[in-house]
């Protein structure tokens, strides 16, 4: 099986390249970067897509900042979905399968249970939105070759590239600086460790799994503000964390208050995914930022 994977030295893309030799065995793996490749040069990437031999397309690029999004949506729309479309053309006409990833922000958040994949999108932001089109776009393409994984608020070692860093390492930073951070209390989400991520991702291709939408993300959930609790309790810093509402942090970015997502289906496929709790001991463990 040969795969090629766009956005490998993301925070996602970095552990599906660590990961893949032990979940897909004998695969071999191309991977590009922004430097080889700009999937906003629409025709150079088509022709770079048509030429290339492989089984299997990942795509892990992304413009990922939400907040700056909201004053460059054409930007975001390019890079969330006008060049996934055209990734899903290239691997229709190839008859291969394309993974594709996508975001709990394309939720608004008006329900009280985990989201599940039938579940309709309403974003409330343009990264959302730009997300969203991209999901939508892919899915007319080439719904029979298409798998989209639902990923959130994630955390890895190589740190989003498009952020920065990653809510872990800014947590423990300014806990360091200020011995209190602020910290929103009113936003629920899936914190996910992108080696658990990459790994299901992996399992799922690996199981053959059918196109479709997947939610693929650590199971359990928290506030922000609970996110933020324990990552300081378990690196034993003596630092306050101090609730905020979302009023008070006043991002740019409207962000839904209740992103969970139900991550059974893709359980059902791979077997038990670890709890963010888990994910989060063993990030801080690789680290060293464990007490
Ligand atoms: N991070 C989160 O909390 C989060 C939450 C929900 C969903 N997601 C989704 O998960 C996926 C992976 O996110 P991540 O955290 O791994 O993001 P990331 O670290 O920011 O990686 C994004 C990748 O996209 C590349 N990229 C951006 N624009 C490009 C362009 N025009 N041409 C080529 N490459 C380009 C970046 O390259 P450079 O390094 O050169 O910029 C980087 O390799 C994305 O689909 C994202 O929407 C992430």
């Amino acid at each position: 099986m040969k795969i090629l994977l766009i956005g490998a030295n993301g925070q996602l893309g970095s552990d599906l390249v660590r990961e893949q030799e032990q979940y897909l065995s004998g695969a071999e793996i191309s991977t590009l970067r922004r430097a080889d490749l700009d999937v906003t040069s629409f025709e150079a990437m088509t022709a770079v897509l048509a030429r290339s031999e492989f089984d299997i397309l990942i795509n892990c690029t992304s413009y990922t900042r939400v907040d700056d999004a909201e004053a460059h949506a054409s930007e975001a729309v390019r890079v969330n979905a006008q060049a996934p479309v055209r990734m899903a053309s290239a691997c229709r006409a190839k008859g291969v399968r394309f993974v594709h990833v996508s975001t709990d922000y394309v939720f608004d958040g008006q329900i009280s249970r985990p989201y599940v994949e039938a579940d309709s999108p309403a974003p409330l932001n343009v990264y959302g939105a730009s997300k969203f089109l991209g999901e939508t776009l892919v899915r007319h393409e080439y719904a029979q070759g298409s798998l989209i994984m639902r990923v959130a608020s994630l955390f890895g070692a190589a740190g989003a590239s498009g952020k920065g860093g990653n809510f872990v390492e800014t947590i423990l930073r300014i806990a360091k600086e200020k011995g209190e951070v602020r910290v929103v209390t009113d936003a629920h989400m899936s914190p996910t460790g992108t080696l658990d991520a990459a790994r299901v991702i992996l399992s799922l291709i690996r199981s053959g799994a059918a196109p479709g939408m997947y939610h693929v993300v650590n199971s359990g959930e928290a506030t922000w503000y609970e996110f933020a609790q324990e990552i300081i309790r378990r690196a034993g810093l003596p630092a306050r964390v101090i609730p905020i509402t979302s009023k008070e942090f006043a991002a740019a970015a409207v962000r839904p208050c209740y992103s969970v997502l139900n991550n059974q289906k893709a359980q059902a496929i791979t077997g038990r995914i670890p709890s963010w709790e888990d994910a989060l001991a063993r990030y801080l463990k690789s680290k060293g930022h464990m007490a």
